[in-house]
């Protein structure tokens, strides 16, 4: 594996990639972006000073004041831990919609190739692989049924005590899809060079086991 190396992954939301992204880093020693978290710190931050998520003008502005960092895997807000907050659902459809204004996207650019630095990266999102890290060593869409990604998120929440039907969480998966594949600017999508791979059925490990084989090719 030359150095420094960029494995660039994106795929639809509880496709796993948040997970299989984190243990590649640790096993390869590699950074990590979690660029998903980026939008969610944005959006609670607008939630919170409760400006218009449609207004983009506003939104930048706050980009500009708010003060984003990740240390030891948790995720700060103007220098307080929300690691536990930005997992709420309701912030993942907040920065699914703020996702939409391209100046925004603009902003937080440099920030995200920032992490491409030492032995290199293992970058997690929407469209790592076909604007944020265009050149990437290695590009991975991981992709999984909605059926399987209502069924893992079901799995999660039950396991947290939380009451929820796998009817509505299939709705929501499908409305967030569309969201983060239909808006103009940065969609998800496969880029043409991308390896895809479908998570249906096979464990992290597995999935994990899969990329690190396209490594060694
Ligand atoms: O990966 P996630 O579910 O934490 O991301 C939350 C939202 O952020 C996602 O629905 C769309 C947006 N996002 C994006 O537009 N581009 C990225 N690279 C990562 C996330």
């Amino acid at each position: 594996m030359k150095k420094p190396y960029l494995i660039a992954i994106d795929g639809p939301a509880g496709s796993g990639k948040g997970t299989v992204a984190k243990l590649l880093s640790k096993k390869l020693n590699l950074n990590y972006l979690d660029s998903g978290a980026i939008y969610r710190l944005i959006a609670l931050s607008a939630m919170e000073k409760k400006v218009d998520l449609d207004d983009e003008k506003d939104l930048v502005y706050l980009i500009r004041q708010v003060n984003i960092n990740f240390i030891d895997g948790q995720s700060f807000l103007n220098n307080v831990d929300v690691s536990q907050k930005i997992r709420h659902e309701v912030v993942g459809v907040n920065a699914s919609i703020i996702a939409k204004h391209l100046k925004l996207r603009k902003e937080i650019l440099t920030f995200q190739r920032k992490f491409f630095q030492g032995n290199g990266l293992v970058a997690e999102g929407r469209d790592m692989t076909t604007v944020v890290f265009p050149n990437a060593d290695l590009k991975i869409y991981l992709d999984a049924s909605v059926k399987e990604r209502a069924k893992r998120r079901y799995k999660q929440l039950i396991t947290k005590g939380k009451d929820v039907s796998i009817h509505s969480l299939t709705e929501d998966i499908t409305a967030r899809d569309r969201l983060d594949r239909e808006r103009i600017h940065s969609p998800l999508s496969i880029a043409s060079d991308a390896f895809v791979l479908n998570s249906d059925g096979l464990s992290i490990d597995q999935t994990v086991y899969k990329i690190l084989k396209l490594i060694t090719k």
